[in-house]
């Protein structure tokens, strides 16, 4: 399978049956937010059996790097396995007020934080716009309500338009396997990225098409903005 054939679409289907069909470095970069193994959905039930050839072929298909969301109770797994394209932790802040999941709660203390690592196969960390602006390694950013998004783990435009912008170029294709409702993809397409998402459930490959279709509420070219 040729990646030209993907570009700028969203397929239903699981990852693996793709990507292991992909060239090697076939994609500019890798933004996802995979399952993290540590909910009672039975998308995230896969983990522990799966996540080594998960970012395993996401590192293989990428030319520059990848960008993976996990639990901070299983950060480590990917770091010690990976440690030799580790290169950096971005974290996600929630503010107070959030809401909170029991997932993120461990003796009784609520994690305010979801990391993001990033691997660097081949210059991920550079690989962004002149004109991007400088900002904290942390961002925070109120996550969204589950009933209202349609999706258990739904991430904000805000927080994948800091990704996107400070780890892809214009033009770059950039790859999510696990797309979810499509976030990753609609704002690479507000901010003039190429992409190609990838989401097994029909519901929220479904979801991913209308909301890509349907746009950003929040993000414009070259700049945040909270409406
Ligand atoms: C954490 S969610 C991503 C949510 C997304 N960031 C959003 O904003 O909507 C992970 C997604 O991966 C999907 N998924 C799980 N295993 C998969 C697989 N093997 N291939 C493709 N998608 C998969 C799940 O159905 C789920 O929607």
């Amino acid at each position: 399978m040729k990646i030209q054939d993907l570009e700028n679409k969203i397929v239903n289907d699981d990852c693996m049956n793709i990507l292991v069909q992909l060239d090697d470095n076939s994609v500019d970069v890798v933004i996802t937010d995979p399952p993290y193994g540590v909910r009672e959905d039975e998308w995230d039930k896969e983990f522990d059996s799966r996540y080594k050839e998960w970012l395993g072929e996401c590192l293989r298909v990428s030319k520059y790097g990848v960008l993976w969301f996990c639990s901070v109770s299983r950060m480590h797994y990917f770091i010690k396995e990976w440690f030799s394209v580790y290169r950096r932790v971005l974290i996600w802040v929630k503010p107070p007020g959030s809401v909170v999941h029991s997932a993120h709660i461990v003796n009784r203390l609520f994690y305010k934080f979801e990391p993001i690592l990033v691997f660097d196969k081949g210059g991920i960390v550079g690989n962004c716009e002149k004109d991007v602006g400088v900002e904290f390694d942390w961002k925070e950013v109120n996550p969204l309500s589950s009933k209202e998004y349609n999706h258990p783990t739904v991430k904000p435009e805000e927080l994948m338009a800091w990704l996107i912008r400070h780890f892809s170029k214009r033009g770059q294709l950039v790859l999510d396997p696990f797309c979810g409702t499509g976030t990753t993809c609609k704002v690479c397409k507000e901010l003039g990225r190429r992409y190609v998402g990838i989401e097994k459930e029909e519901e929220f490959y479904k979801k991913a098409l209308l909301n890509v279709e349907r746009g950003c509420k929040k993000v414009v070219m070259g700049e945040v903005k909270l409406v």
